[in-house]
């Protein structure tokens, strides 16, 4: 096998489960790994997000190769759309037969591939890797956290991409065996990413300068299908907008309920736009002097851009970003006032140079150690305990 694992190791056929928005840029390295190390990945798309804006474009800008199923499942109730990526994801792990499924972050067909694999896996002797394992934030009103939860207690190999999701997991009684710090495979995306994004000048684009504009984005639930949440939230990015151009690339989910609640109006002092492409999206954010957001991934890569982050949520599940890196939350319950005050500490604590405040594992090697992970802990392979970040695998 060229270029691929020396050791007289076999290579392992991986079946690795993409579905919404931000999957897309967490599989893209695991898949490139996995590739130079001569092992075969087939991508599964499960078609939960499907918008050209929310999918397409992430397959194009980040290099993905066409996905060797598509399950088309599309928009639903939670539970109608788990149910349809469970049904139609059963057939392909039954026909592919892989050493590996690999299921990536906390949305809905996260978890639907990993409980239909862990009644296949004794059969068909297979096993369950789950990367992004071990993030909590406690609040079992998000469906997120019941994602995450779940797909960890399923998983056979839990591969962790910070320090501080390692005591989550022994406290649900989660075995150490199974458990892998491997830093975070985003941060790989972002970095081999970041200098074409910089040269689509993004900012100039849309009419801002590098360093005195906003940036904001919603989809949570508990911020966009309450009136009242979102009003408060919107008006309080409006207070920003009156200090600095606030860029709003609006998720589709949000601009239905704008309309519905009749608060599009106060979107107006914003700069609203579509949602932008991966490129796109990390143009503007490293050019922002702060980021707004509900979004979990967002929190990540503004501490690795050193961007200042504040984010409108109750809790985080990436408390690593708060301790080690340059997010915060803003005062909860939401209200304009605290929004504004908290833009406008995040906005004077300034940008942080690269690497300043980033957590271990954050250094575009990420899905090097997945895969080496994976491998270590194939089906056959005698279960080996330790740390491949520390071992600079
Ligand atoms: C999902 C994930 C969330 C992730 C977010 C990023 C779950 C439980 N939630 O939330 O973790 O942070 O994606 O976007 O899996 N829609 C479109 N076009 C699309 C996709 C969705 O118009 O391509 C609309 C749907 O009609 C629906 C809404 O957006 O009304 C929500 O989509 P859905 O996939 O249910 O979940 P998100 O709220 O986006």
């Amino acid at each position: 096998m060229t270029g691929g694992r020396g050791g007289g190791l076999r290579a392992m056929k991986v079946l690795v489960v993409a579905g919404a928005r931000p999957n897309f840029m967490k599989v893209a390295p695991i898949l490139a790994a996995l590739g130079r190390a001569g092992d075969e990945a087939v991508l599964v798309h499960t078609g939960q997000h499907y918008d050209a804006a929310m999918s397409d474009a992430f397959f194009a800008d980040l290099g993905l190769p066409e996905p060797a199923f598509h399950l088309e499942v599309g928009s639903a109730s939670h539970a109608v759309q788990t149910a349809r990526v469970m049904e139609a994801f059963e057939p392909v792990l039954l026909r592919v037969r892989p050493h590996w499924v690999v299921v990536v972050g906390d949305v809905n067909s996260t978890l639907a591939c990993a409980l239909v694999a862990s009644k296949l896996r004794h059969e068909l002797g297979c096993r369950i890797a789950h990367v992004e394992a071990g993030l909590r934030s406690g609040d079992w009103r998000m469906p997120e956290e019941v994602n995450r939860v779940l797909t960890d207690r399923l998983a056979d190999l839990l591969l962790t991409p910070s320090r501080d999701a390692h005591p989550n997991l022994a406290a649900e009684g989660i075995e150490a065996e199974r458990v892998v710090f491997v830093g975070n495979v985003m941060i790989d995306s972002l970095l081999a990413q970041l200098p074409a994004a910089r040269e689509l000048r993004v900012p100039a684009r849309l009419g801002v300068e590098p360093g005195r504009y906003a940036v904001a984005t919603l989809h949570r639930p508990s911020n966009v299908d309450d009136p009242a949440a979102l009003s408060a939230v919107l008006s309080g990015l409006a207070r920003v907008a009156g200090r600095m151009p606030v860029v709003f690339p609006v998720h589709p989910r949000t601009r239905r309920r704008a309309a519905e609640f009749g608060v599009g109006d106060a979107m107006a002092p914003l700069t609203a736009i579509d949602p932008l492409g991966y490129r796109e999206m990390i143009g503007v954010v490293d050019g922002a002097a702060v980021v707004l957001t509900d979004s979990g991934g967002l929190q990540e890569e503004t501490t690795a851009l050193g961007v200042p982050c504040v984010t409108l949520r109750e809790t985080t599940e990436r408390p690593v970003t708060v301790a080690e890196g340059t997010n915060r939350l803003a005062p909860w319950p939401l209200t304009a006032d605290g929004i504004v005050r908290a833009a406008g500490k995040a906005i004077a604590q300034g940008r942080a140079a690269p690497g300043e405040r980033c957590p271990e594992g954050w250094d575009g090697h990420a899905a090097e150690r997945v895969a080496a992970a994976l491998a270590a802990h194939a089906p056959g392979a005698a279960p080996i305990v330790h740390n491949l970040a520390t071992e600079g695998v």
